[in-house]
Order: structure tokens, then C-alpha cells, then sequence
């Protein structure tokens, strides 16, 4: 049984202040939400404030990048155990920074084995874009993206991850993708080769969230899936009511 994952990508959004603000007005109603495992990821800056903000809740914390190496003359980048000194998870290969940061498979892999040396849960993104999609070519793609991000990895380790299904024509755009198509593609072309990989029960483990479009009202659609265990939630993550709200529909879904 896959405990179902809800992350709130705030991207970059959110002042110290208002980091605070949102924070304080999820905790209770997520801590009264314990059958789904629900995360926020706000930008660096807000990351120990609302680490102290959430001391004695369940939610967890995460950051939305880090670098491979562990300290020295790398400007501007934060180091592994940095993260881990606040955060238990840390979104990794999203899209955005696919785009606009040159991150490639290779060095998405070389932070997912980072964060896995110091006890961070990695959140994988991989997804196809546009003219791949239209080109029928998400498959391959999705699957390159999971081969790449796994090299070298144990089957331990891998059982451990999340990995999250985020088209990027479906991202902040309206645009999402059904329910079917995206349980289509996370069992094909992210459980299977996970499976070819390390095996069936390791496939079985792994949690896979959707990304793209979601909120309070497809949620549901994207629960009733069998091989969809969550969401990465971007615009509709930085409001606490349909925050609230889609954690709430995935517990009455999967309870
Ligand atoms: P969105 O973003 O929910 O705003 O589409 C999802 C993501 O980029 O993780």
C-alpha cells in the first residue's frame, strides 16, 4: 500500500511573510489529515521559518533544487547537507530548470544520489513537452528521463523515491491531462522501466505523483487512478482553502 504524496511547488513565490502566513493557515487542517503524506516547497529563503513554523506538525518540508557537491567555491548554489538540515524532501529535475537552468538526466542523477546521501527523499520530475506529446514521443521521452535519473542507484534507494509525472504543456497552463492518459503513462513509462530496472515489487513501491494543471477540481480524477499516488501542486498550492481542499479529496478518495 503506497501512502498518498501531496507537494505544494511554490516555485518562486512567497516573501518570508507570507511563506508564514500560508503556512500557518495549512498546518492544523493538514495535521487533522494524517492518511495522506502532504509537503510544502517554498523558496530558500522561507525554508527555516517555516521549518520553525511547523515544528510538531506532520507536513513536511521541501526545497526545490540543490547542488551535487558538498561546500566550497560554487556562488549562488546550496549543498546537500544544507538541505538536510531543513528539509526532508527536495524536488529535483523539475521541468523549469530543465528549461531555463540547462539541467540534463546526467545532472539531475548526480543530485538525486546527493540528496540520497544525506536522508533527503528526492521528488523526480520528468515529463515530455509539447511537440514531443504531439509527436507521440512521450513514452521514449519519459522513459529516457526515469533511465537517466536512476543510474546507479539501489533498488532500495529507488523504492524509496518519488517520482512525479509532469507533462510540461500541461504546467500552468489549464491544460491538464486526463486521469486515464496520466495513469497510462506512469505505469508504462515510469513504473515500467523501473520495473525492467529493479524488478516489479520495486515498480509496485515507488511513489508516482501526477503534476500539471491540478486542483480542487480534477483532483478526484487523478485519485481514482490506480498508479497515480499524488500530486505535485503548483499555482493551486499557494492557497491554503484549495490546498486544504485537494489533500482532502485524496484522503477520501484513497481512505
Ligand atoms: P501547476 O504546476 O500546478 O501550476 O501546473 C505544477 C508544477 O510545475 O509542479
Amino acid at each position: 500500500m503506497r501512502k498518498p504524496i501531496i507537494a505544494g511547488n511554490w516555485k518562486m513565490n512567497k516573501t518570508v511573510a507570507e511563506a508564514l502566513t500560508l503556512v500557518v493557515n495549512l498546518r492544523s487542517a493538514l495535521d487533522a489529515i494524517p492518511a495522506v503524506t502532504s509537503v510544502v516547497c517554498p523558496p530558500f529563503t522561507a525554508l527555516a521559518p517555516v521549518k520553525q513554523a511547523l515544528n510538531g506538525s506532520h507536513v513536511g518540508l521541501g526545497a526545490q533544487n540543490l547542488f551535487w557537491e558538498e561546500k566550497g567555491a560554487f556562488t549562488g548554489e546550496v549543498a546537500p547537507n544544507m538541505v538536510a538540515e531543513l528539509c526532508q524532501y527536495v524536488i529535483l529535475g523539475h521541468s523549469e530548470r530543465r528549461q531555463y537552468f540547462g539541467e540534463t538526466d546526467a545532472s539531475v542523477n548526480r543530485k538525486v544520489k546527493a540528496a540520497l546521501a544525506h536522508g533527503l527523499i528526492p521528488i523526480i520530475c520528468v515529463g515530455e513537452n509539447l511537440e514531443q506529446y504531439e509527436a507521440g514521443a512521450t513514452d521514449s521521452v519519459v522513459r529516457q528521463q526515469v533511465n537517466g535519473a536512476l543510474v546507479g542507484l539501489t533498488a532500495e534507494q529507488v523504492a524509496g523515491l518519488v517520482i512525479a509525472y509532469e507533462p510540461i504543456w500541461a504546467i500552468g497552463t489549464g491544460k491538464a491531462a486526463t486521469g486515464a492518459a496520466a495513469n497510462q503513462i506512469i505505469s508504462l513509462s515510469v513504473r515500467g522501466p523501473v520495473a525492467d530496472l529493479y524488478g516489479e515489487a520495486v515498480a509496485q513501491a515507488v511513489r508516482v505523483q501526477y503534476g500539471g494543471s491540478t486542483n480542487a477540481k480534477n483532483m478526484a480524477e487523478y485519485m481514482q487512478q490506480p498508479d497515480i499516488d499524488g500530486a505535485l501542486v503548483g499555482g493551486a498550492s499557494l492557497k491554503a482553502e484549495d490546498f486544504i481542499e485537494m489533500v482532502r479529496i485524496t484522503a477520501n478518495v484513497r481512505g
